[in-house]
């Protein structure tokens, strides 16, 4: 009886081995390990045994059966693996499938428009200065001719840190800033884009928002220049027909100050509801930058003069594309954000 469970176990081993498919496999599992398999109807037979056969022949066939099924593990992970990969073979890889769009960053509307301002004024011979946004006391007010009991201050409501910091109101301190470090150098022409806060927040003001500042410095700069400069410069932005109009106004670091509207780019200025039926809008402020300010910088306003000029790039954005809500800006709506 050992010798026939010997046999049956090396022929099994010998068909596994063989066997070429899964179904070969699962034949040869009911042929050896099945109800009527071989190795079954060996056991079977081992009522007949002695007593002192039994346990031995028992072990034996265990060693046996458990060898098979060992056998048919291995073999059929094996020819799992070779159908998987005749069946990658046969099907190959569809290049025809479309792929996976990847999606595209673009730009936010607000530099698309700084980006724009800095091309103009870069093909004025213009250059860009930054300067900090947790600005002190002195750079923000005090140098603009505006000291601390001011009323003129009023106009800027102002996030302050301490007594003598604050978060900047405007980007004018940088006209300061940008002096000093070039006195007694002639010109200066700067452009400066930044971010400003105020204690402002509705649909037309957010209590951050984007400036770009305009600043030049050189012997006989008149207001003429300043007109010439801001008339081409919004004929860039707005398109060729827009006008530009001049009207006083106040600034303390400026003298004379103008407050400049456009002809309205939506009725093109016969009058509409975006312009409160005005023909203008009012885009920015401007003027000659103030003897004090000349001063307090280290330039001799005796012999320099230059104008200065700030404007809100988030009002620019929105006469320029139609947005009636500023804080969709900030809102980081896909939807939005991709018509640009
Ligand atoms: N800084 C002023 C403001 O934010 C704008 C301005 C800049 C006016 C330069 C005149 C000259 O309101």
């Amino acid at each position: 009886m050992e010798e026939k469970l010997r046999r049956i176990g090396a022929d099994a081993l010998r068909e596994l081995s063989n066997a070429g498919t899964l179904e070969d496999l699962n034949e040869l599992r009911v042929k050896y390990l099945g109800k009527k398999g071989e190795l079954t109807q060996v056991m079977r037979g081992m009522g007949a045994l002695s007593a002192e056969e039994r346990p031995l022949i028992g072990q034996i066939a265990n060693e046996v059966r458990s060898l098979i099924e060992k056998e048919l593990t291995t073999r059929t992970a094996a020819l799992k693996e070779v159908a998987r990969e005749q069946r990658l073979r046969e099907e190959g890889i569809d290049v025809t499938l479309p792929g996976s769009p990847l999606l595209r960053g673009g730009k936010h509307p607000l530099t698309i428009v700084t980006e724009e301002i800095q091309k103009f004024f870069l093909g004025l011979g213009y250059s860009i200065a930054e300067g900090p946004e947790i600005e002190t006391d002195y750079y923000n007010f005090e140098a603009l001719n505006l000291p601390k009991d001011h009323p003129a201050r009023d106009m800027q409501d102002t996030f302050f840190i301490s007594d003598d910091t604050l978060l900047r109101t405007h980007t004018s301190p940088v006209q300061v800033r940008t002096m000093e470090k070039t006195v007694p150098g002639l010109p200066v022409k700067v452009i400066v884009p930044g971010k400003v806060y105020r204690r402002d927040d509705d649909a037309t003001h957010s209590p951050m928002f984007n400036q770009v500042e305009g600043l030049a410095i050189d012997r006989r700069i008149t207001f003429s220049d300043l007109k010439g400069t801001l008339d081409l410069f919004m004929r860039d932005i707005f398109g060729p027909k827009t006008k530009t109009r001049f009207r006083p106004s106040y600034f303390p670091f400026t003298e004379p100050s103008a407050e400049v509207d456009i002809s309205c780019v939506m009725c093109g200025g016969k009058g509409c509801r975006v312009c409160s039926h005005t023909g203008w809008l009012e885009i920015l402020g401007s003027g000659m930058v103030h003897p004090r300010v000349l001063e307090v910088s280290g330039y001799n306003s005796e012999e320099v003069t230059g104008f200065a000029f700030g404007l809100g790039v988030e009002r620019i954005t929105m006469l320029k594309y139609g947005i009636d809500d500023l804080r969709i800006l900030f809102e980081n709506d896909l939807r939005f954000l991709q018509q640009f």
